[in-house]
């Protein structure tokens, strides 16, 4: 199973279009990778494709993608697009991907999907020859199996920030043919019980990077809000993702990074300290082959 990550950012990307951050100043001289929005695409055997969300950066991370490029006069690479939230930055992709005739199976939380067809740029995909699957808590497609798992989180900020059922959930997406795991959970407010299980199981877990510190927007000047107050729990402290997974031996790798995140500094005490606990901040076009307990970087 491969599992490439298309965009690392947050909301925004490194650099924001309207952001002189050091890390946006930094990635938009070259001395640091750009970012794109988050996205990440998952593969048995590097032919048929699940993108887990559509950022509005996708046709720029699909060209920039060969593995992903049609061999056919048209083709759709994707045999589903899993969405982990109604944000705008995991679902504005849609709109890059609705030119017909490709049919798309989009899989997601009932919450989602509501909040998203009731929006004119997505009702499309509510109806044939599309097919939105909100129902389901583990379907297979490829020989993946795809477990579906609510995750601790709040409803996107235009829909009220509020937590409800389903507003974030989670992925664990497991070959069948070598019995390789990964857990994707690019955003959640807590990691809980049941998440740390799904990352425990798994050989590879991606997760949700955006803040280090809980107080980082406060510090760096940008908005007077929290990480948990946003729906993300921070990557550092003593309640912070990196000491909840501890020991795990699972292989983590934080994404959706927002570009005020110390981690994106390699000078940085907070990338230090993520680093030297054995995890990885994702770039762009990070890709790993996972087959059974072994992982391969490639
Ligand atoms: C988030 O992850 O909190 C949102 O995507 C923020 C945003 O709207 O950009
Ligand atoms: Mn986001
Ligand atoms: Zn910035």
């Amino acid at each position: 199973m491969i599992v490439r990550v298309l965009g690392s950012a947050a909301g925004g990307g490194v650099p924001q279009w309207n952001c002189a951050c050091a890390n946006c100043n930094r990635a938009r001289i070259g001395e640091s990778p750009a970012r794109t929005q988050s996205s990440v695409a998952v593969s048995r055997d590097g032919v048929t494709w699940i993108l887990v969300n559509a950022s509005v950066d996708i046709s720029r991370q699909l060209a920039q993608t060969p593995s992903l490029w049609p061999l056919a006069l048209r083709e759709n690479p994707f045999a589903a697009v899993l969405l982990t939230d109604a944000n705008v930055d995991h679902t504005a992709g849609l709109g890059e991907l609705r030119q017909n005739p490709d049919p798309l199976v989009i899989l997601s939380s009932r919450a989602t999907k509501q909040l998203l067809v009731t929006q004119l740029a997505y009702e499309r995909f509510d109806r044939a020859p599309h097919h939105w699957i909100d129902d389901q808590r583990a379907i297979e497609i490829d020989s993946l199996d795809i477990e579906i798992i609510d995750v601790p989180g709040l409803l996107p900020g235009y829909a009220g920030r509020t937590p409800a059922r389903g507003a974030v959930v989670a992925y664990v997406i497991r070959d069948r043919a070598t019995g390789a795991q990964v857990t994707i959970a690019p955003v959640f407010s807590d990691l809980d019980e049941r998440l740390h299980a799904a990352i425990a199981d798994s050989d590879l877990a991606l997760l949700d990077g955006t803040f280090y510190s809980d107080r980082e927007l406060h510090e760096s000047g940008v908005m007077a809000k929290d990480a948990r107050w946003l729906g993300h729990a921070p990557v550092g402290g003593s309640d912070g993702t990196l000491a909840r997974i501890g020991t795990l031996a699972t292989h983590c790798v934080f994404v959706h990074l927002n570009n005020t995140n110390p981690m994106l500094d390699p000078l940085s005490e907070a990338y230090a300290t993520v680093t030297s606990a054995g995890c990885k901040i994702a770039e762009d076009g990070w890709q790993v082959s996972l087959g059974g307990a072994r992982l391969a970087p490639s």
